[in-house]
This record gives structure tokens, sequence and C-alpha cells, in this order.
């Protein structure tokens, strides 16, 4: 297999201070790719000064993309410092809690919501028209194996956001593949973050885990490196005939 080579390509990454995002930034900086790398919180910065230490261009800026504002500023900044752009990873993400759909407030619905989908529409809104004038481009947006269906313990706002994410996905991917663009969704089962694991400051207590750990085939938690070192390979031109579809990455949980 050809190894993948991205230089001179530019990716804007949200969600990469830590977890499945950071991995992904690691590895397209493997890859040669000029990297924007985002989150809100700062330090994403020390990710930004990584990538540089290893070699490749990277800038990092901490906002809040659940405002098209800061969206629209990362694509700006993404052509500003590096004149194109080629490849997205929406990728930043927040869990919600497991209720009775009575006790969600709506404030807790329209957070969840606010980060999980419509960042995602207002990312695609402003890097779309700029991947066309760079050429085309690809566009991976981060779902969730409950994306796919529901799932005992997960919370209603979450579920329906991801789903939420494949829709917007397929439509992105249906009517603008014309114009040289690809959208796809990554379903991630349980993988190993600050969102999941109670020790990382998650939401996914020992019995969950346990829960989770029974119905993995594989027999084994996910890794950010799991989802992560996927992302560049479905951007890169051996992907070039995939497109509009979410790819579940869960060690075979969907199976059992
Ligand atoms: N960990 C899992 O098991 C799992 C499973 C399925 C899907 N996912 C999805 O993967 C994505 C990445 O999550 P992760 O597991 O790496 O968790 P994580 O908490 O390590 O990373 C998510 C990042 O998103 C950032 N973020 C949250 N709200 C933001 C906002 N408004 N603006 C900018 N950045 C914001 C956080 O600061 C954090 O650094 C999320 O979309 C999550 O829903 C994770």
């Amino acid at each position: 297999m050809t190894s993948i080579d991205f230089e001179g390509k530019t990716v804007i990454i949200t969600g990469a201070a830590q977890g499945i995002g950071a991995a992904a930034a690691r590895s397209f900086a493997e890859a040669g790719a000029n990297i924007i790398v985002s989150d809100l919180l700062d330090s994403v910065e020390t990710v930004a000064e990584e990538l540089r230490s290893a070699g490749v261009k990277a800038t990092a800026l901490a906002t809040d993309i659940s405002r098209p504002e800061n969206c629209e500023a990362l694509v700006d900044l993404a052509l500003e410092k590096f004149g194109r752009l080629d490849f997205a990873f929406n990728n930043a993400g927040i869990g919600g809690m497991h209720r009775p759909v009575g006790e969600i407030q709506v404030e807790d619905w329209l957070k969840v919501v606010n980060v999980d989908l419509n960042s995602v529409f207002y990312c695609i809104k402003y890097q779309l028209p700029a991947m066309v004038k760079s050429g085309g481009g690809v566009i991976i947006n981060t779902s969730s194996v409950c994306g796919l269906g529901p799932l005992a313990g997960s919370s209603i706002e979450y579920t329906a956001a991801k789903h939420g994410v494949i829709g917007l996905t397929k439509q992105v991917a249906l009517n603008h593949a014309g114009e040289g663009i690809r959208c796809l969704a990554i379903c991630p089962g349980y993988i190993e973050t600050a969102l999941t694991d109670k020790d990382k400051g998650g939401d996914v207590d020992e019995e969950g885990k346990a829960w989770f750990l029974d119905r993995i085939p594989q027999g084994r938690f996910g890794q950010p490196e799991d989802i992560g070192n996927i992302v560049p390979l479905l951007c890169s031109d051996q992907a070039d005939y995939l497109n509009g579809t979410a790819i579940p990455v869960d060690g075979g949980f969907l199976l059992s």
C-alpha cells in the first residue's frame, strides 16, 4: 500500500486538545499535512507545539465551535496561514446525561445539539466553499455508534444529535459530490477518552464499562489512535470512492 503524503495539503481538526482529535492531528502530522488544531481548551496550543516539533506547520485556535462565526474564523485562519483547505475533521463533541425525556431541561437539549450537531453544520457551511476553491476536499464528521441506533444508557439528546450528524453527512455528500467533495461520518464505539472514562472525568462508571466490554468481540476498549489513525486514510485518494456513508469503528460492538 502507498504511504499517505499530504505535503502542501491543509486540514482543520476540531476537538483536538485531547482524545480522538489529538490522535488524528498526530496522524495527519505523520502524513506531512499543514494543520489547524482547534478546541475550547487553551491546551490545544500544546498539541500545536508538539506537531511543530515533529516538523509540520501547525497553528492552534482556542474557540467555541458552537458559534458559527468561530467556525468561519477557523476557515479564514486556514486560508490565511496555508492558502487552501483540503480536509476537515469535525470532531469536537460533548456527552449528555442518561435520564427520562421529561427530566431533560430544554437548556441541556440545546447545549448538546448545539455542540454535537449544529457545530458540524456551521463548520461545513464555511469549509465546503473553501475546499471547492482549492479544487475539492474531504469532510469527516464524528458521529458515534449512538448515531446508528439507540443504546441502553445513552442520553436522548446525544443519540439524537449523533443521528443528525449522519443525516447531515449523507445529504452534503449527495449534494456536493459533483464539486469534488466527499463527506463521511465515523462512528466510534467505546474509546477511552475524557468523554467516557470516569478516571479521566468522563461519564461511564465501572458498571457501564463492564457492560460495554462484555459486548466488544475484540475484547478491548478502543484507544484514540484507533479512530485518529483512520481519518487521514479516509481523506486520502486511496479512499476516493468512499462517500456519504457512516463507518462504525467499534471492535465489533455493533455485531453483538
Ligand atoms: N470516546 C468515545 O467513546 C466516543 C464514542 C463515540 C463518539 N465519540 C465522539 O468523538 C468525539 C471526540 O470525543 P473524545 O472521545 O475524543 O472526547 P474528548 O472529551 O477527549 O474530546 C472532545 C474535545 O472536544 C472539545 N469540545 C467540546 N465542546 C467544544 C466546543 N463547544 N468547542 C470546541 N471544542 C469543544 C473538548 O474540549 C474536548 O477536548 C466527540 O464528538 C464524541 O462525541 C466519542
